[in-house]
């Protein structure tokens, strides 16, 4: 955690301010996140300015024990978070977070809030405001407003440019494919790879890739999309010819049924499979355990080799779940510092900012104070504009 924290400048002196002012004094707060050190960087800094937090594990896979323990034991967070558990136990952790009555929540993936909107309806009078950090969990909050389900105000801090170009782009872009090297040693310059949905995280992942010397393909539904993929140098093509092709696919499309058995049936043997969407329904692995006449679990951590009639054998990494977490360590700090920088400070803004319910968009000042303040702890500086400069932009009239 410490050595996470030296690379996390931003949420150190937000940190310090936090301690000094105590903006959170007695806020009881409900967290659902990646239990990693980044986190405890965050969980420190909101307890700093006097949050009551608890947090849940925003996926199974993700959690490290450790780190949960030491947030127990030296920060007094209560933790509810094992890696590994089954369904019924993740759950579980996320309903025992909701008992301590939460006024804020943070969220990723939107699971504190259907929980809240599901089994707990009896705390939702409680509940001042929500942070929505992932582009799945924004996705689903704005389909619950439009079918007037949402009774809460939920801020969509995923929609942040910073958060956008910064977590989404940079910090995927490279962390998902450092998941793929780590689980499978393989070398990735010239293979194909194959990039499903060119949103910020897929454009990030596939600009990587092709540093890295890869042939990228890229598969797309959105013709805008395609069109800035076809426009960035890389081949678009409908998934059921690129399945032939790739040596290696990655899907970032937040939607389910992205690669199932019309494509597993033409993959090479030693294709590699993995997930970079928040939830595990974008690989079919029903219907590949359906196709597979045995499954070789773990022949590396966090690979599965599904074995077809005809002797193929694809390469499932972290059961299709968001693989840069499960077989790797997430975004690294520095990525984090920026998203958590501007999730510390929306708590603060949101606690007092009396939202009504609905999606709401994060103030600009702090997306902004966020990037001044990452700039000047890399030592880089930036020109102004001058009175002559701002009164030309400003003062223009039909
Ligand atoms: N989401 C993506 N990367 C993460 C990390 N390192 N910690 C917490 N949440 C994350």
């Amino acid at each position: 955690m410490e050595f996470a924290e030296r690379a996390m400048p931003v949420l150190g002196l937000l940190r310090e301010r936090f301690a000094r002012d105590r903006p959170l004094a007695g806020l009881r707060i409900a967290a659902c996140a990646h239990v990693t050190p980044e986190t405890a960087a965050l969980a420190r800094t909101l307890t700093a300015g006097g949050a009551v937090l608890h947090v849940a594990a925003s996926n199974p896979l993700s959690t490290q024990d450790d780190v949960a323990a030491a947030l127990v034991t030296g920060d007094g967070v209560a933790v509810q978070a094992r890696h590994g558990v089954d369904r019924a136990g993740y759950a579980g952790h996320l309903r025992a977070v909701l008992e301590a009555r939460p006024a804020l929540l943070l969220d990723d993936g939107c699971d504190l809030v259907q929980v809240l909107h599901t089994d707990r309806t009896d705390l939702l009078g409680g509940v001042v405001a929500g942070a929505e950090q992932t582009s799945t969990g924004v996705l689903r909050l704005r389909q619950m407003h439009a079918d007037g389900a949402l009774r809460l105000p939920v801020v969509a801090v995923n929609d942040t440019p910073m958060q956008l170009l910064v977590a989404n782009r940079h910090g995927t872009g490279q962390s998902v494919l450092d998941a793929v090297m780590r689980a499978t040693g393989a070398l990735l310059a010239g293979t194909v790879v194959v990039v499903a949905g060119y949103g910020w995280c897929g454009s990030g992942i596939a600009a990587r890739a092709r540093g890295l010397g890869a042939q990228v393909v890229v598969t797309e539904v959105e013709p805008r999309r395609a069109l800035e993929a076809v426009l960035d140098g890389h081949r678009v093509l409908p998934m059921a010819e690129a399945a032939a092709l790739g040596d290696v696919f990655l899907t970032t499309t937040g939607n389910r049924d992205v690669l199932t058995s019309e494509h597993f049936s033409c993959m090479k043997d030693g294709a590699v499979l993995a997930n970079a969407g928040h939830f595990d329904v974008e690989v079919d692995v029903v219907g590949l355990a359906d196709e597979a006449v045995a499954v070789h679990r773990r022949v590396r951590p966090q690979v599965d080799a599904y074995e077809l009639a005809d002797g193929r054998r694809l390469l499932l990494l972290a059961e299709g779940r968001l693989a840069n977490l499960a077989a790797g360590e997430g975004h690294p700090p520095s990525v984090m510092d920026i998203s958590f920088a501007v999730q510390a400070l929306t708590v603060e803004w949101m606690a007092g900012a009396g939202l009504s319910p609905g999606v709401h968009a994060v103030p600009p000042a702090i997306d902004d104070d966020v990037a001044r303040t990452k700039l000047a702890s890399l030592g880089v500086r930036l020109d102004r504009l001058s009175p002559a400069q701002a009164r030309y932009l400003s003062s223009w009239r039909a």
